[in-house]
């Protein structure tokens, strides 16, 4: 039995990964991460100009995960070499880069692969950083623009990470696969806020944000399920996974791998030992060799 696993060409010692986002700002966090049972980790997203991000509070807990508006907060492409050059020594790193348009994307997923990337996931997604993210990341025509563009740029594989918030995800997903994109992760956080009462305002220094953990599992499972469906490419599920039962809906809609993010927040780094060991348990006892053979089992 084998909890190794494949997305296209970059092939992974376990099938979970770090989600972007958390322990991925620094090259020893990432260390951590990959010796903690995560099979890869993917940065912070990362822009070309240093961003301090949103003034606090950016980040709050809901019943079933997080709100969060950090506002991309990250060192800029140039310094991050410095992250990489400890991370990539370690086990295999995802460049998760954003940009406003196709020409920095191109930009700095040529500074990832210099950097040691396996891979690099453009950021569709984020849903509320104003002509970032999900803004470019629900017009189809644009997406094609991006990927086509860092296709250009780079040789190694490039993802693309997409937003549940539009009302078709899967015609995004065929935009990547059309311009050539390697595999798509899915999904990013829903577009949300929470009000104080007691303040009778908004949280969030930003007012609004997205919504991760548990509470957006079940869409996640039906955003992947649609993609798994439409697309030829390789898809990694996303969202609320903090177990193995929760990776194995994402494996049986679809995803041949998988990333974690609120459950290392909220559970610690040794979640991934956790969930591979569940996995194993699930496999041994349902006659499974391989994460291979359950992939997409749950369509018809
Ligand atoms: C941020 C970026 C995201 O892509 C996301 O889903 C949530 C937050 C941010 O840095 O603000």
């Amino acid at each position: 039995m084998t909890l190794e696993t494949s997305i296209g060409k970059v092939k992974l010692k376990g099938p979970g990964m770090v989600a972007s986002g958390i322990m991925d700002e620094t090259g020893p966090s990432m260390v951590r991460m990959l010796s903690s049972g995560a099979g890869a980790v993917v940065t912070k997203s990362i822009g070309l100009e240093p961003k301090a991000g949103h003034q606090n509070p950016c980040f709050t807990e809901v019943k079933g995960g997080f709100v969060n508006a950090m506002g991309l907060p990250n060192p800029g492409i140039d310094l991050f070499k410095d992250e990489m050059d400890v991370a990539v020594k370690a086990g295999p790193i995802i460049g998760s880069i954003y940009g406003a348009n196709a020409d920095e994307f191109a930009k700095l997923a040529g500074k990832m692969e210099d950097y040691g990337a396996c891979a690099v996931e453009l950021n569709l997604s984020c849903p509320h950083a104003k002509g970032y993210g999900m803004e470019l990341g629900t017009d189809p025509a644009t997406v094609k623009k991006i990927v086509g563009a860092v296709k250009d740029a780079v040789k190694i594989p490039v993802w693309a990470k997409l937003t549940p918030n539009t009302d078709s995800v899967a015609d995004i997903g065929v935009a990547v696969q059309e311009a050539g994109g390697d595999a798509v992760v899915a999904i990013n956080t829903l577009k949300a806020m929470v009000i104080s009462p007691e303040l009778r305002r908004p949280v969030l220094s930003n007012k609004f944000g997205g919504l991760s953990g548990p509470a957006v599992r079940a869409v996640g499972v039906r955003a992947v399920y649609d993609l798994y469906a439409a697309l030829d490419i390789p898809v990694i599920g996303v969202g609320g996974i903090s177990d193995a039962h929760d990776a194995l809906q994402y494996i049986m809609a679809g995803a041949c791998a998988f990333q974690v993010g609120s459950a290392v927040a909220k559970n610690g780094p040794d979640v991934f030992n956790m969930i591979n060991k569940g996995l194993e348990a699930f496999m041994f006892d349902n006659n499974y060799s391989s994460i291979g053979e359950m992939v997409g089992v749950a369509n018809d």
